[in-house]
């Protein structure tokens, strides 16, 4: 989300005659976008401000300026807060005020100093939002939900993006249609909650996330479909549907369960229980036999036991997850959880977390490896860091490095997976030379 903004925040200022520039030395702005999820990410945006603020004085003493703004979550929570303990900074505004940027930055350059915008203002910026001017690259993301109404007790996003919101669906189909014609084969449909997605459809009927997906595999030349992130209330019927029934949409599925155990996960108000998401998982088994899953995980959360704990090792062994993230229980300011007693010491946290990800270290190991000598097909998107290698996506979200010339680049291949490897794999070789002695299982969009 936060990648698709910084575009979308290039995109308003290109017309003041901005562009984006390789490294913060020496540019005349600078825009942090930074993450509140959890404390480590946040107390990053602090580091990473005095690191700027010497950049800063070293412009300065070449007579030259440098404007300085925070943008995003960590903006949004702190607001003023953030200019009394970082006064170097020049701008604060959150990730409703993006379209509000030239005001922002001419009063700033104006001399105005501290200005902070954190308002959640009644218009939706995408309504006023310049069209993507920035080059979106074989797979692009496009925002269609933001914000989130669902109050996980230990999540601070519904207080820093907001209530749910979709965006009309003739928005995001126009959107779409720029994209692929810009060269996108693959979209990947962003919202904080974005299975939540309901808006009005071009037909006046009001449109869910599966008659969204269908309707965008309409759209000749888009090859690829996925969303993220989901919550596993939201699956609803015609969404598995439409994993059965639409080639296009990927057979990976990023859908967070946090914890296994019943008890927990009524604590973080999650409202379902670690049987419903089993039966999910079932049911888009079923719809899509060769379905991938991913996860987010909470260890420690308050009044976890180590039974709790268990729960979610078992729940993790019997989905069994292509990959997955997990992470050590944050407090976060303003939220329930980080109010509720039974903290959960750091040294439990840090074992259990160990232990959780060891577990789906090897899942995500085996299920690499049970790809080794299949055929995939790669968008490769981009060089590898080897010098005549790509690097792309499978359908189940692998990377995948092939050695292969620059003319594959932005294309899909069939590649064999020949190696795998902990978070990759490996491809067999395509050849060089002249087009048609490109093998024939190559398949381009
Ligand atoms: N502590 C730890 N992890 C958190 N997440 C969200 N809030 C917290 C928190 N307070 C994790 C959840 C969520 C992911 C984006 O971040 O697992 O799904
Ligand atoms: Fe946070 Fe996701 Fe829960 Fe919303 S559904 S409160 S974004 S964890």
């Amino acid at each position: 989300m936060n990648v698709y903004d910084s575009a979308r925040m290039a995109d308003v200022l290109a017309p003041l005659g901005y562009a984006p520039a390789a490294s913060p030395e020496g540019a005349d702005l600078v825009i942090l976008n930074t993450c509140h999820i959890r404390e480590k990410a946040a107390e990053k945006v602090y580091s990473e401000l005095g690191r700027i603020d010497r950049l800063k004085r070293a412009r300065r003493a070449e007579g030259a300026g440098m404007l300085l703004a925070v943008a995003g979550c960590v903006a949004q929570a702190e607001g003023e807060e953030m200019l009394r303990r970082a006064p170097q900074v020049d701008l604060v505004f959150g990730p409703q005020s993006y379209h509000r940027l030239p005001d922002l930055i001419a009063r700033a350059e104006a001399g105005g100093a501290g200005i902070v915008d954190t308002d959640f203002p009644v218009e939706s910026k995408f309504d006023h939002l310049p069209e993507e001017a920035a080059d979106p690259g074989p797979a692009a993301f496009l925002s269609v939900q933001e914000g989130c109404d669902k109050f996980c007790s230990f999540c601070v996003v519904p207080y820093t993006r907001g209530a749910e919101y979709s965006r009309p669906a003739a928005d995001i189909l126009a959107e779409a249609a720029r994209l692929v014609a810009a060269g996108a084969l693959e979209i990947t449909l962003l919202g904080q909650n974005v299975n939540a997605y309901h808006a009005a459809g071009p037909d006046g009927e009001g449109w869910r996330l599966a008659r969204l997906i269908r309707r965008l595999a309409e759209i000749e030349g888009l090859e690829r479909i996925r969303y993220t992130t989901s919550h596993p209330l939201d699956m609803d019927e015609a969404l598995i549907e439409a994993h059965r029934d639409e080639p296009k949409l990927m057979p990976y599925l990023h859908l967070p369960v946090q914890s296994g155990s019943d008890r927990i996960l009524a604590a973080m108000n999650r409202r379902h229980r670690a049987d419903d998401y089993r039966r999910i998982v079932e049911r888009l088994r079923a719809a899509r036999p060769d379905m991938a899953l991913s996860s987010d995980f909470i260890v420690g959360f308050p009044g976890e036991s180590d039974a709790d704990f268990a729960e979610t090792l078992r729940l993790a062994t019997d989905v069994g997850y292509a990959q997955a993230y997990s992470f050590k229980y944050s407090p976060r300011p303003g939220t329930p959880a980080a109010a509720l007693e039974g903290q959960v010491p750091e040294a439990v946290k840090a074992e259990r977390l160990a232990m959780l990800q060891s577990l789906l270290n090897a899942q995500q190991e085996a299920f690499n490896r049970a790809s080794v000598g299949r055929n995939l097909s790669v968008l490769l998107e981009r060089r590898g860091r080897k010098a005549g290698q790509l690097v792309g996506r499978s359908p189940y979200m692998q990377a995948v490095h092939v050695a292969a010339p620059d003319e594959f680049l932005g294309s899909i291949a069939d590649l064999t997976v020949i190696e795998a490897h902990p978070n990759s794999l490996g491809a067999a070789p395509l050849p060089a030379g002249p087009t048609g002695s490109w093998p024939e299982t190559r398949a381009w969009a």
